[in-house]
């Protein structure tokens, strides 16, 4: 019986050992699994797999059977080739489920490095987190590199630069190139000696056999010292966090924008929403350059990058949508039965409202709806004499984020009293919106509540008629 190869991830199906949680046992052909089978590593159906064979190497198959002809230009490359000796080196980490201890990744994410190759002088930039160092490594000798010379460092935080000890073990001879504060960051955060280190100014060029690299200090996309690197003869922008998403991925490039720009859109809510004047000075300095491809350290590459930067020049925008969030904590349903009743009310309006009931929400969406919501809603229970702490982690975490909402406010129910309305408006004093009048009701809502709080709709109807 022949084996089966995945030319998605490169999975082998094997009939000798079957695939035991999916209920295939060992023994069974390929060709007599059912047909809603799917690849256990990364979920593509029985279509996607061709014969293995053996005598040939798994990369060459991958390469004959990767979907090359979605991007015709790309037919002569490698498949983890941008262009002509410029290479994708990085890693996927498929079944990472939380970044930063805080967002959740339904779809993995990636920890992408390039590999620059001129005139026998290899060029690495950035890195991949410490615990995938195998997989930069590995894609390092699977391309026979025996030295690297340079390593572009843009950016400090770990996931980029934390393979980077690893990559000098292997290669002592690297020297990397980075702005002063970012060197002094790798030096905090990873000890790396003094002698190892070459500055660049923002704008400066470092040229190189045939290719001309430009650094373009880019603060706060993601940390003060973050820069973006731009290939000058290829036009292509290497943009670490900016223009980042949390993908897992086996394609190189693009190829289904709704979902990228979805994951693009997570990422962008924890990581960049907060800086949102930063990124427009940042934008209007790279877009300076003719960009051919934006390669950022997560997600996939932009063969088109203006389908990333009208996206971010949408989210920082002032624009908000006609779009209300409701994020609420009920102990005994009674600020559940308020928060149903605003829901049903704003929905007979004809308005765009999303309640996110916070012990079973995932904050990245609730991240992701708050980059363009219009008017933001608390809901808690009293408990303890203030909110409830889901209701605190919430407005914290608004607070943290500082999106571009018009007008918030908090619903809720109490028992005997409390402070927490002051209580949840001091927590969000960085977010700019104006603060509407909040509506409280003893015990459940009744008939008597329901003036106040069908004022309460009215007015928010009305703010969104004027939006
Ligand atoms: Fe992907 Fe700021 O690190």
């Amino acid at each position: 019986m022949k084996k089966y190869l995945c030319v998605v991830c490169g999975y082998i199906y094997d009939p000798a050992v079957g695939d035991i949680d999916s209920g295939i046992k060992p023994g069974t052909a390929f060709e007599e699994i059912p047909e809603d089978w799917e690849c256990p590593v990364c979920g593509v159906g029985k279509d996607d797999f061709v014969v293995y064979e053996e005598e040939v190497s798994l990369k060459d198959t991958l390469k004959k059977h990767s979907n090359s002809d979605d991007n015709e230009a790309h037919d002569e490359l490698a498949y983890n080739e941008i262009v002509k000796d410029v290479f994708a080196v990085g890693s996927q980490h498929w079944d990472r489920q939380l970044f930063d201890e805080l967002i959740p990744l339904p779809d993995g994410t990636s920890y992408n490095a390039y590999l620059v190759q001129t005139d026998g002088i290899n060029i690495l930039i950035d890195s991949v987190e410490p615990e995938k160092a195998d997989d930069l490594l590995d894609h390092l000798l699977d391309l026979d590199i025996e030295k690297i010379d340079y390593i572009i460092s843009n950016h400090a935080e770990q996931d980029h630069s934390g393979a980077i000890p690893m990559v000098l073990d292997l290669y002592p001879e690297a020297k990397i190139i980075t702005n002063p504060k970012c060197k002094t960051f790798l030096q905090d955060l990873l000890e790396i000696d003094e002698n190892v280190f070459i500055t660049v100014n923002d704008g400066e060029t470092f040229k190189v056999g045939d290719k001309t690299f430009e650094f373009i200090y880019t603060p706060w996309v993601h940390w003060p010292e973050t820069m973006s690197t731009y290939l000058v003869e290829d036009k292509i922008l290497f943009s670490c966090d900016f223009f980042g998403s949390h993908r897992a991925t086996s394609k190189l490039f693009v190829y289904d924008e709704y979902k990228v720009l979805e994951d693009a859109k997570r990422y962008y809510a924890e990581i960049m929403m907060p800086f949102r004047s930063h990124i427009k000075r940042n934008i209007e300095k790279v877009e300076k350059k003719n960009i051919k491809f934006i390669a950022p350290s997560h997600g996939p590459v932009y063969d088109k990058p203006s389908l990333i930067i009208d996206a971010y020049k949408d989210w920082i925008s002032p624009n908000v949508s006609n779009k209300i969030v409701i994020p609420y904590v009920s102990m005994h349903e009674s600020t559940a039965l308020l928060v149903d009743y605003l829901v049903k009310s704003f929905t007979a309006y004809g308005l765009h409202v999303i309640p996110f009931n916070l012990p079973k929400t995932d904050v990245g969406e609730l991240s992701m709806e708050l980059v363009d919501a219009a008017t933001i809603i608390f809901g808690s229970s009293m408990v303890l004499g203030g909110a409830h702490p889901q209701a605190v982690y919430a407005a914290y975490l608004t607070n943290a984020l500082r999106p571009k909402a018009k007008y918030i406010s908090v619903v809720g129910s109490y028992g005997w009293g409390g402070k927490m309305v002051d209580q949840l408006k001091g927590l969000m004093v960085n977010v700019k919106a104006e603060f509407l009048d909040p509506v409280l009701v003893k015990g459940v809502p009744k008939d008597s509540d329901l003036e106040t709080i069908d004022n309460f709709v009215e007015k928010i109807v009305e703010l969104h008629r004027n939006l």
